[in-house]
């Protein structure tokens, strides 16, 4: 698999990290709630060591609800908060304020007794390339760009974007890039758009998507493709063979012939992406807890 690597990215918001973490009370990683491990950089771990973790599983309007259900479960046995978003339209967004103050309940009610109720909360955004970090501040903020100001003449002071009087997040979110520890993340991040198409050619990516859905989603596939029957994974056939076949079932279905009567599998890997990125197949979540 042909993996783009960009070491700046992660030097850049390391450094963006070690400099603010210290002016932060909680962190909020934003996670694609279809594949919450591969979209998550495990170096977070460390480089926001002792931080309160707030876990939002965006993109929920796109995930399985029952995986969605056992990822929460899952994220708050590790001690994060976890708040289920749909940025785009808006769902759970509103909830984020009183996820925070829950998650650092027990430093506010020190504030309290402290006499420093009205201390200002900080929170640090981190997550992926387009996994809907600017979507969900922008939301949470009730504004339209979490762009910053960068015309000559504007100083940059407005680093704190408020949320509500005691709530505010740091303006721009850390960009986080994936860790490829094993090729199912790369196929992962393909599948959902978050990498380019280009780490693998088009029909190989969609046999892999093919044999996940078949296996994982047969009803799914059966309805978006109008197939009474889907063939069945034989003994010992790998994922690439035995989603080839089923592209050339739907292929078929859908008369994507070239000359020679053959299935064009080709196109109908294009179709399969593009139907499965816009949601046309359903809601899918492509890993689960173990
Ligand atoms: P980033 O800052 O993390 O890079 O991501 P950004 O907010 O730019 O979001 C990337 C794309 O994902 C945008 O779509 C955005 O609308 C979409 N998106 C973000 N959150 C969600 C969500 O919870 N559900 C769904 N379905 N989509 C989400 P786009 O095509 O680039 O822009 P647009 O056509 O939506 O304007």
């Amino acid at each position: 698999m042909n993996i783009q690597w960009y070491p700046g990215h992660m030097t850049k918001t390391r450094r963006m990290i070690a400099e603010q973490i210290k002016n932060v009370d909680a962190v909020c990683e934003i996670l694609d709630a279809r594949i919450p491990v591969s979209s998550r950089n495990p170096d977070v771990d460390e480089l926001t060591a002792g931080k309160p973790r707030l876990v939002v599983l965006n993109r929920v309007d796109q995930a399985d609800p029952e995986a969605t259900k056992k990822w929460a479960v899952y994220f708050r046995a590790k001690g994060c908060a976890v708040l289920e978003s749909d940025a785009k339209g808006g769902m759970g967004t509103a909830k984020f304020a009183a996820a925070v103050r829950e998650l650092l309940a027990d430093k506010l009610r020190s504030y309290a007794e402290r006499g420093m109720a009205g201390r200002v909360v900080r929170v640090m955004i981190l997550g992926i390339p387009n996994v809907g970090k600017s979507t969900f501040i922008n939301k949470v903020a009730g504004r339209r760009t979490a762009k910053t100001e960068d015309r000559p003449g504007v100083t940059r002071s407005k680093q704190w974007v408020p949320i509500d009087k005691g709530l505010e997040l740091l303006d721009t979110p850390g960009i986080l890039w994936p860790k490829f520890e094993d090729q199912s993340v790369g196929l992962n991040l393909a599948f959902t758009g978050a990498v380019k198409d280009d780490i693998l050619d088009v029909e190989t990516l969609g046999c892999h998507l093919m044999a996940y859905l078949g296996e994982r989603y047969p009803e799914a596939l059966k309805t978006g493709y109008k197939l009474p029957v889907l063939p069945e994974r034989k003994d010992g056939e790998n994922d690439v063979a035995y989603g080839y076949r089923l592209l050339e079932t739907a292929g078929k279905k859908r008369g994507f012939l070239v000359s020679g009567g053959e299935v064009d599998t080709e196109r109908m890997a294009k179709i399969l992406l593009d139907e499965f990125r816009g949601g046309k197949l359903g809601r899918f979540t492509l890993e689960l807890p173990e």
